[in-house]
């Protein structure tokens, strides 16, 4: 009943409307058949787990469980929304060969760094040569003025609206420089995505050398540095201590086992993948309007141009079409989809919303046919009787419950899948949820379904 409680005003007379009725069913339809997931206190930065930070990232004890028990050494898993690659990780450090997507540039680098194997001897000859060529035009800058000039053209410092407002002047050189040597100093370009990955590293995490706080977030907030950051001194920490984690990945990968992790530029919703060609997916999808990647990222791929090929305005507008923004809202008047007219669960949710948030309902609207359209995908590319493994959060949206685990339930099912196995989670205080999302969405956001589908 305190579900009702909080979603209505106290002075109301509860009536049960379709919509909460269908609200209390679910609450009891969730019944645990599997073991506790909730992994509290675990080390989840173990082999190159931290490499980087990324919001809503996965515990890799959960994709060590879907791996273990629905997939074999040697076999294909994929993730066509890997993010910071979590599955890809694991699946190279438990032998299997894994495929993930991601629609965001920066995503894709990371993965990819994060699961393949790289020989520390390149890294420090790579990384010794950077830092020297840096050192070297700092050291020229400040005893001839008039080179200044020309050492700073040549790093040629992205600009964008905010640059000056985001990183003092000091902190814009030293980038400048860093940036100008990881593109120019010859290396392979493994060696050179790892250094782009510190790179990214001292914009995109909690040491970040930009005026910001809550830098991993899609919101930043503006915080101006006490004493100018050591840019350089940082990124010799970084690097060392990625380094280091490289090495206990390397370590840690079977030895005679030889598999592939792949992480690809690519669309959930149109996947260049085989049909039949996958063993096991398993995936955590964004959530309804919670996280705005593009937005959380735009500062680091701001400085890194060269790495990307992508300008800014390019990246923001790409960042319009990810799956969960809320940015570039439908336009005209809200009305249902004919296709979720056949998802009970998903029209009366909608319907909710529609009453007092039209443009929530539009952009929820979105989301459930962006997802309709990868379960399609994932339908077509998983081999008959395997499993897709989706990790969901229901959310709050403006306190009206979207049940989004209910809403893929009914869509899988349509789509040919059945619910084999469900289950509740607790996100580790401080992992997965975080701290605005909290706020707007409540406690329920600390609660997440790990749903096992098998394809019929
Ligand atoms: C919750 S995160 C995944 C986190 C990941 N499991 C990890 O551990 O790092 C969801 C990801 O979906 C990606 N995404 C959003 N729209 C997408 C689309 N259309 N195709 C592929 N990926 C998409 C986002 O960029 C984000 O990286």
């Amino acid at each position: 009943m305190r579900v009702l409680c909080e979603t209505q005003p106290p002075h109301h007379k509860v009536q049960l409307t379709p919509y909460f009725a269908l609200i209390l069913q679910m609450k009891d339809s969730f019944k645990k058949t599997m073991p506790n997931l909730d992994f509290d206190g675990q080390n989840t930065s173990y082999a190159t787990h931290g490499l980087h930070a990324y919001a809503a990232k996965c515990p890799p004890q959960l994709v060590r469980y879907g791996l273990h028990y629905y997939s074999k050494p040697g076999e294909t898993v994929m993730d066509p929304m890997a993010g910071s690659g979590t599955t890809l990780v694991e699946a190279q450090l438990m032998g299997r060969n894994s495929i993930g997507y991601d629609i965001d540039p920066l995503a894709q680098l990371v993965a990819q760094v994060k699961s393949r194997s790289i020989p520390d001897e390149t890294i420090g000859t790579a990384f010794d040569e950077v830092i020297k060529q840096t050192e070297v035009d700092l050291k020229i800058m400040q005893r001839l003025p008039s080179a200044a000039t020309y050492i700073l053209r040549r790093a040629n410092p992205p600009d964008f609206p905010g640059r000056d407002y985001w990183f003092s002047k000091d902190v814009i050189i030293r980038l400048s420089l860093l940036s100008y040597h990881i593109a120019e100093t010859d290396m392979t370009r493994r060696v050179r995505n790892f250094l782009w990955v510190a790179f990214s590293s001292l914009i995109l995490a909690k040491t970040s050398v930009a005026n910001a706080r809550d830098i991993v977030h899609s919101r930043h907030h503006h915080w101006e540095h006490v004493e100018t950051p050591d840019v350089i001194g940082r990124y010799k920490l970084r690097v060392k201590q990625m380094r280091k984690q490289m090495l206990e990945f390397t370590e840690s990968c079977q030895p005679n086992v030889k598999v592939k992790a792949i992480a690809r530029l690519g669309d959930a919703r149109r996947i260049r993948q085989a049909d039949e060609s996958v063993d096991l997916i398993f995936t955590s999808p964004p959530y309804v309007t919670a996280l705005d990647y593009s937005r959380a990222h735009f500062l680091a791929v701001a400085w890194m141009h060269r790495a990307f090929e992508i300008t800014l305005p390019e990246y923001k507008e790409r960042g319009m079409v990810y799956i969960g923004t809320e940015r570039g809202v439908p336009p005209g008047e809200f009305m249902i989809n004919d296709l979720l007219c056949d998802f009970t669960i998903a029209k009366l949710t909608l319907e909710r919303l529609a009453q007092h948030y039209p443009k929530q309902a539009k952009l929820t609207q979105r989301y459930f046919l962006d997802m309709h359209r990868t379960f399609t995908q994932m339908h077509r590319v998983l081999r008959t009787d395997r499993h897709a493994i989706l990790v969901v959060c229901p959310s709050h949206i403006r306190k009206v419950i979207v049940p989004t685990q209910s809403v893929y339930v009914e869509m899988c099912n349509s789509l040919g899948f059945r619910l084999k196995q469900q289950c509740t989670r607790t996100i580790s205080k401080g992992k997965r949820i975080l701290p605005y999302m909290q706020k707007a969405f409540g406690k329920r956001m600390s609660t997440e379904y790990v749903l096992v589908f098998q394809k019929l």
